[in-house]
């Protein structure tokens, strides 16, 4: 299945078919995400951020290490997935990805050259248990002592993500994420990463995007493993979940530096018009309180899994059955910050359907609004306990596959997300750090090498690097501190 039509397009979940609608400029008072940004208009002036805000870059082990087979490194879900056919659209696989592995030390030099605060990569849990318990692979911890290392040497914070979507295929073998013991194994990895990197100080980030590995890689199975199975899905979502909580525990029990929390991506959905507000409230359960409630509040909705349209359609009764007691205050073991992933925002029509209100990117399911990003950080604040969030991604691809560093498209997205971040920041968010995703062209998972992320242009058969006027123009975000419209 293609990734571009599947991936993401969470909204779909349940739907009858995708609606088209005009501009929801009207959409109504009492949507999950209120459309609060008609009468705002960005100041003539730069607009500053408060002196301690960390500008990062984000990236991901699978999707720029390369050297798949070397040191040990044991196979993962990907490594599988890609193998199969017609599973990845160009055929690709993970090597050589941005052979970051090989490369890394002139890729930090980047990154000093940019100015960064902070870089957000992940640690490969097959490189550190190539089997997913058990022995511990000394070459594969040494491989991220060094990068940390190198960090600390410029200046800059590491943001250590534990898992982004790479398990251990034998953990996979024995049951995955739609299995209990596999959130476990994790807090057993994650403690063997805070025992040899706990020394520095960092920001760790436990799981990436547990959304996407439930409904892409287990509902709609176009993500690693490939299962297509919505109780499988909802089991995934609790047992990533427990593992974050679980790890956390470990966090604290092992005296680590540093800051911890999970990495949600967030969705604001709007109704494309008045008669689907019911629907959007189901959709936003789906996309956003499923992960939201268990990690801040202790609970799950009622709304997010069931029969209608627009929720999780998997068995409610068997999803409650899976939470044993004792399982919520462990989900929502208390972090230091919520990290969230905004790549644009969704609109609802009939039964939950999708529907297009904004201009989609070259991802086709990237609907961009940068005023969404204001309204989510705004809904949080209203929603939620107070707690500092962070940004761990937010970007857009290249207009097309082709290697360019012309990129005013992804300059001008950019811009307008940081001026609704300082927007936001204004009005009380707890807003302190955004990443930009991504500081390198990589692995772009089930669309291969075909669609390109990076600030950093990466010529996949030379490795060589080309900053892009994206590149530029962070820079100065960076030294200025400040985003300004001119
Ligand atoms: C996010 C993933 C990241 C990358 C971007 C484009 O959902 O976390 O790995 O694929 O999308």
């Amino acid at each position: 299945m293609n990734d571009d039509l599947t991936r993401r397009r969470l909204l779909q979940i349940g739907a009858l078919g995708a609606v088209t609608a005009g501009l929801a400029a009207c959409a109504p008072a009492g949507s999950p995400t209120p459309m609060t940004t008609e009468t705002w208009m960005p100041p003539a002036d730069p607009m500053p951020f408060p002196a301690n805000y960390t500008w990062g870059t984000a990236t991901s082990a699978f999707q720029v290490e390369g050297s798949t087979t070397v040191d040990g490194r044991g196979v993962s879900i990907w490594d599988t997935f890609c193998a199969e056919p017609r599973r990845i659209r160009d055929g690709s696989t993970g090597d050589p990805g941005a052979d970051h592995y090989n490369r890394w030390e002139s890729d930090l030099d980047l990154m000093a050259e940019l100015g960064l605060g902070a870089y957000r990569f992940s640690v490969a849990w097959p490189r550190i248990q190539p089997l997913g318990s058990g022995a511990v692979n000394q070459k594969g911890v040494d491989f991220y002592r060094t990068l940390v290392d190198g960090l600390v040497e410029r200046g800059i914070k590491p943001g250590i993500t534990l898992y982004h979507w790479d398990l251990p295929q034998p953990l996979q073998d024995a049951g995955g994420w739609p299995a209990r013991d596999t959130a476990y194994r994790f807090a057993d990895y994650a403690r063997i990463m805070f025992d040899a990197l706990g020394d520095v100080d960092a920001d760790w980030f436990t799981i990436n995007e547990p959304k996407t590995t439930s409904y892409v890689g287990h509902l709609y199975g176009a993500h690693a493993p490939g299962i297509a199975d919505a109780d499988a899905a909802a089991a995934s979502v609790h047992h990533q979940l427990l593992g974050h909580g679980l790890a956390v525990r470990q966090f604290r029990d092992s005296g680590a530096q540093g800051r911890i929390g999970i990495a949600l991506n967030l969705t604001p959905v709007y109704p494309a018009s008045e008669e689907f507000s019911d629907s959007a409230r189901l959709v936003d359960g789906a996309e956003n309180r499923l992960f939201l409630d268990p990690v801040l509040l202790g609970s799950y909705p009622d709304d997010a899994i069931g029969r209608l349209g627009g929720m999780l359609h998997a068995d409610k009764a068997a999803f409650d059955a899976l939470v044993l007691d004792g399982d919520l205050a462990i989900t929502s073991e208390p972090c230091e910050f919520l990290a969230i992933q905004y790549y644009g925002s969704g609109g609802v029509g009939f039964d939950g359907a999708s529907v297009e209100l904004w201009p989609t990117s070259n991802a086709t399911w990237q609907q961009v609004h940068a005023e969404g990003l204001y309204d989510l950080l705004m809904r949080l604040k209203a929603d939620y306990p107070a707690i500092p969030i962070v940004i761990t991604e937010n970007g857009i691809p290249d207009e097309s596959p082709a290697l360019t560093t012309d990129d005013g498209y992804r300059v001008a997205y950019l811009r307008d997300h940081f001026v609704q971040a300082a927007r936001a920041i204004g009005d009380g968010s707890l807003l302190e750090a955004h990443y930009v995703w991504s500081m390198l062209d990589n692995f772009e998972w089930a669309e291969g090498y075909q669609q390109r992320w990076g600030i950093v242009a990466v010529d996949f058969e030379t490795q060589k690097r080309s900053p892009k006027r994206s590149f530029e123009y962070y820079k100065g975000v960076i030294s200025a501190n400040a985003v300004s419209l001119s």
